[in-house]
């Protein structure tokens, strides 16, 4: 173990991810500024980053020449204590590769939407080239003994254009979204080209044991000479001479920051403004960035369902649904807001009462960090019904900001955050309009006592499995010998659980 660790705090880490942690603006004078991201894996990231040298590969957020941004990089990265590399992306290829490939094809398909799919062929063409670029960045910044550890479905090639380049240093490959079933991947008319892409990482990395199922049997299916083996979180496949690991690593918060930012005072006092906002009235939270994947429009339904059916419920609970803006280039996801916004206006035109009760608070805007910690601290219940989604980490950051565990999670079966929480949270079908509707009945009814101890149980998990025992379980499982230090973390859905047998 001493010797493993050793070689491993010798290694630099390398990140690479399609969104560098800051994104580039110029300023009224003309100058580059660099603005933080933030996010969890920043966080998460940033003592490895920090400890090893590490190094950020990504785009910078803008089309156009990351050259004249060389300057903003290196002083965003000094600021930020490890370098920064841009990947300059011409508008064309931002089209094709992100707009295209990326989020009209992967994003539909792996969250089981294939009827939006645009499986145009020119869109792949360009995934490959622009894969290549990435690869070509990895290849000009990296050294053989570096860890590179690439991220998410815009990248998925990189491995296999690294390889074609020479590359032999150690990769790993964490999927972020949901891996779909064989059902579905077979749709891809890519699929077996991305499936060896795939396996020419060293380390692929899923969030729950279900998606990792799902790529393992697309591995049977599709590269029958593979033999894959083990039990535990980390499986081995071995393809031809080499082995490659196949685990599931639920990404998480930072929840010690979380719990202490929500107790803070100023947090305090805009929750309990709120609550003055709403006297005698139960306060339902819905947050999500603007996305098909959310589920909103059927959510909106339900809490309509639950107005209609229970009519005794009407004034007293408020439903305050915030949507981020997000991939507004794409037609798809105007429409989505214009559904959402038409069903908003239609059921408070419905219920709502002049000088008085308005069913439903819509916003559609980015909220400030404050903003969102008071609504997280403020709501009763949080409403997160993902038609398929591969974490959810707003279910995770509710629960550790309601600091007083006196309050309800509604969670979709279909978020790879229900394979953790399922002991603790109400799980719905998010198609099931009814049943949203009886399960926000039910957590409105709920006894203190029950919503203490749910609360407490998802709130000890996810204080436990924390975005740094992420990194560091990730980070170990790629350089390990010993496979039995990783059984199923506890507490988690076992491998032949199925998302259909959830303990309800
Ligand atoms: C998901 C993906 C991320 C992505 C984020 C925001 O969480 O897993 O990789 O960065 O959505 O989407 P965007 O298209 O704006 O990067």
């Amino acid at each position: 173990m001493r010797a493993e660790k050793t070689r491993a705090e010798r290694e630099r880490l390398i990140v690479v991810s399609n969104r560098l942690p800051f994104t580039f603006k110029k300023d009224g004078a003309g100058a580059w500024r660099a603005e933080p991201g933030g996010g969890g894996l920043v966080t998460a990231l940033l003592p490895v980053l920090r400890d090893r040298g590490g190094m950020w590969i990504g785009w910078p957020g803008t089309a156009g020449d990351a050259s004249e941004l060389k300057e903003a990089l290196a002083s965003a990265g000094t600021g930020a204590g490890y370098r920064l590399e841009g990947v300059s992306l011409t508008a064309d290829e931002m089209d094709k590769f992100y707009l295209g490939f990326s989020n009209q094809i992967i994003w539909p398909l792996f969250h089981d939407l294939q009827s939006l799919c645009n499986f145009d062929p020119a869109y792949w063409r360009t995934y490959c080239e622009v894969n290549g670029k990435f690869a070509d960045a990895v290849k000009a910044h990296t050294a053989p003994g570096d860890f590179i550890w690439i991220h998410d479905y815009h990248l998925m090639n990189v491995a296999a254009e690294l390889r074609r380049r020479g590359v032999t240093s150690r990769l790993g490959f964490f999927l972020h979204i949901p891996f779909p079933s064989p059902d579905l991947f077979m749709k891809l008319p890519w699929r077996l080209t991305l499936l060896q892409a795939l396996l020419e990482f060293d380390l692929i990395g899923f969030q729950t044991v279900l998606d990792r199922r799902n790529f393992v049997q697309c591995t049977r299916m599709l590269a029958k000479d593979v033999q894959i083996e083990g039990r535990g979180q980390v499986l081995e496949a071995r393809v031809g001479k080499r082995t490659v690991r196949i685990g599931a690593f639920p990404i998480s918060i930072d929840y010690g920051a979380f719990q202490r930012r929500a107790a803070s005072p100023e947090v305090t006092a805009k929750a309990q403004e709120l609550h003055r906002l709403l006297p005698e009235r139960k306060l339902i939270l819905g947050i999500d960035r603007l996305d098909y994947t959310k589920g909103i429009p059927l959510r909106l339904k339900a809490f309509e369902n639950l107005l209609e059916r229970y009519p005794e419920l009407r004034e007293h609970v408020s439903f305050l649904q915030v949507v981020v803006p997000s991939r507004e280039d794409i037609p798809e996801y105007h429409r989505l807001r214009s559904e959402i916004e038409q069903l908003v206006g239609h059921i408070n035109g419905r219920f709502a009462r002049p000088g008085g009760w308005v069913p439903i608070w819509y916003e559609y805007r980015n909220l400030s960090r404050l903003e969102l910690l008071a609504y997280y601290r403020a709501a009763h219940i949080a409403l997160i019904t993902p038609l398929k989604d591969g974490m959810n980490l707003v279910a995770k950051e509710y629960c550790t900001c309601s600091i007083e565990e006196d309050c309800v999670l509604i969670l979709s079966e279909f978020a790879g955050a229900a394979s953790q929480l399922y002991r603790g949270a109400l799980l719905v079908n998010p198609y099931d309009i009814e049943g949203v509707a009886d399960a926000i009945r039910r957590a409105y009814g709920m006894h203190a006592e029950e919503r203490h101890a749910r609360m407490r149980r998802m709130r000890n998990s996810i204080r436990e499995h924390d975005v740094f025992w992420w990194v560091d379980s990730f980070l170990r499982a790629a350089i390990t010998r010993d496979l039995s230090a990783f059984p199923q973390p506890e507490g988690h859905l076992e491998e032949d659980a199925s998302e259909y047998q959830l303990p309800f």
